[in-house]
């Protein structure tokens, strides 16, 4: 065997290991056999009945909830047929409402009203598949607000930890990821109450801001979220990656393309007044690459990259009131958008986690592995030279 050959088996081998050092299984020690919804179910019945919903569901004052009938799926599809022009539950799926027209909500956050900023956020997480990407993230120094789905925080305990470990916004994405305006007010209520419920125990703050799957919002939901105190979290700027393939049917070059004009939009001064919340997803290996492929052009397009709360001042984005979270002066002003001091969780009164997710162990085990197989093949080597 010749030396480039064993250069080329030594690459082919750290590359596969870089690949196999994600989605290794690992047992954990949180358990959601009991007290939750089955993992990746719309709660029904064996959640309705418990005391614990009972109890969550009296504790609501549901006069305070508009009466607006559940939304239809037509095909898997959204039915916007026979819904009224005049749009009267603000109805984000029929024209992108973002202002309720029942009394006494509060508006969506949909974009960052710092000039020239964009409000960087991943759905859909957490999932094994993600610690390359937030390596990357780590490595640039920079947070984003992710929306976590319930279900993928008790499958992935590890990696939600982690998330909040390196200082990302942590909020609720649903417990089975439906669109939300077709549940009735006891799914509506599981699927936030569970996916919260999730994050305080795994990760052990409870979030105090959400995204509908979809954007599919109207006033009744909304109702609902902003009695369990969140903030119902839009965007105005879709990258569209979630319809790449496999997920969807664009290719890479047309999220490419959008991208791109995401670019032309921070430099040609379509933002000078105002900035953006953008739509992206750790959803797969395709999305999470175009995130870090563009990362360095937005950077360069936009003045600052932070999370929703910093773009919105929102220095207490947990109902633990002793957690603090940078405010956009404090993000951005420390010179970085990691930040230090209270607004780094890990040295936050001492309720941040450490971080335990399964990457640096597994590192570790595939370090090992690496060069014991260096050693094996080096020894191979010379003795075929030797004899
Ligand atoms: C699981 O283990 C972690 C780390 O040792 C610990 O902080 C946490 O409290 C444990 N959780 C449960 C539910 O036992
Ligand atoms: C929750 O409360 C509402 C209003 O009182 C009631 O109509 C509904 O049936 C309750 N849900 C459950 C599952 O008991
Ligand atoms: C999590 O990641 C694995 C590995 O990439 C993938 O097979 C799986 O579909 C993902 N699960 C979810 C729910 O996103
Ligand atoms: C800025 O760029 C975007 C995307 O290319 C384009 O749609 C928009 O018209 C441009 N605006 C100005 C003021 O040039
Ligand atoms: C992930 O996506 C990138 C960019 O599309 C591609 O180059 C790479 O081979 C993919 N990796 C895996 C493990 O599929
Ligand atoms: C956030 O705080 C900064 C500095 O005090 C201020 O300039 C900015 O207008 C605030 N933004 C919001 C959305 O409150
Ligand atoms: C977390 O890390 C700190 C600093 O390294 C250490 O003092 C502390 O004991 C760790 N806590 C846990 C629960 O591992
Ligand atoms: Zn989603």
């Amino acid at each position: 065997m010749g030396f480039i050959s064993l250069i080329i088996i030594l690459g082919t081998l750290i590359a596969s290991v870089i690949a196999q050092q994600q989605c290794v299984p690992y047992t954990s020690n949180y358990t959601f056999t009991t007290g939750y919804p089955p993992i990746w179910v719309t709660p029904g019945a064996e959640t309705f009945t418990t005391p614990e919903f009972q109890q969550l569901n009296k504790s609501l004052n549901w006069a305070m909830v508009p009466n607006i009938p559940p939304n239809k799926l037509v095909n898997g599809a959204l039915d916007l047929s026979t819904y009224s022009a005049s749009d009267p539950n603000c109805w984000w799926s029929f024209k992108n409402c973002v202002n309720p027209k029942a009394p006494g909500l509060n508006p969506d956050i949909s974009f960052c009203p710092e000039p020239g900023s964009w409000g960087l956020t991943y759905d859909d997480g957490p999932n094994c598949s993600h610690t390359e990407f937030y390596d990357f993230l780590k490595g640039q120094n920079q947070r984003a607000t992710m929306y976590f789905i319930g279900s993928n925080v008790a499958d992935w305990t590890n990696e939600a930890k982690r998330a909040y470990a390196d200082g990302h916004q942590i909020c609720v994405h649903t417990w089975s990821h439906p669109y939300m305006t077709t549940l009735t007010n006891d799914q509506v209520l599981a699927e936030l109450y569970y996916t919260r419920k999730a994050i305080k125990y795994v990760i052990g703050v409870t979030p105090r801001c959400w995204r509908p799957p979809f954007g599919d919002v109207d006033d009744r939901v909304r109702a609902i979220a902003q009695q369990l105190g969140m903030s119902t979290d839009i965007w105005n700027l879709d990258s569209n990656d979630w319809k790449m393939i496999p997920a969807g049917t664009s290719t890479p070059a047309q999220v490419d393309s959008i991208f791109e004009g995401f670019v032309q939009m921070g430099k040609n001064g379509t933002f000078a007044t105002s900035g953006v919340i953008t739509l992206q997803h750790e959803l797969n290996n395709g999305t999470m690459s175009k995130a870090q492929q563009w990362y360095p052009q937005i950077k360069g397009a936009f003045k600052h990259l932070v999370p929703v709360a910093s773009c919105m001042n929102i220095t207490h984005p947990y109902a633990e009131t002793d957690i603090t979270y940078p405010s956009f002066g404090e993000l951005v002003g420390s010179g970085s958008t990691s930040g230090t001091g209270t607004n780094n969780p890990s040295s936050s009164g001492g309720s941040a986690p450490n971080s335990t997710h399964k990457s640096s162990s597994v590192s570790m085990t595939s370090c090992i592995s690496l060069i014991s197989t260096v050693a094996i093949m080096l020894i191979a080597q010379l003795s075929s030279t030797l004899f």
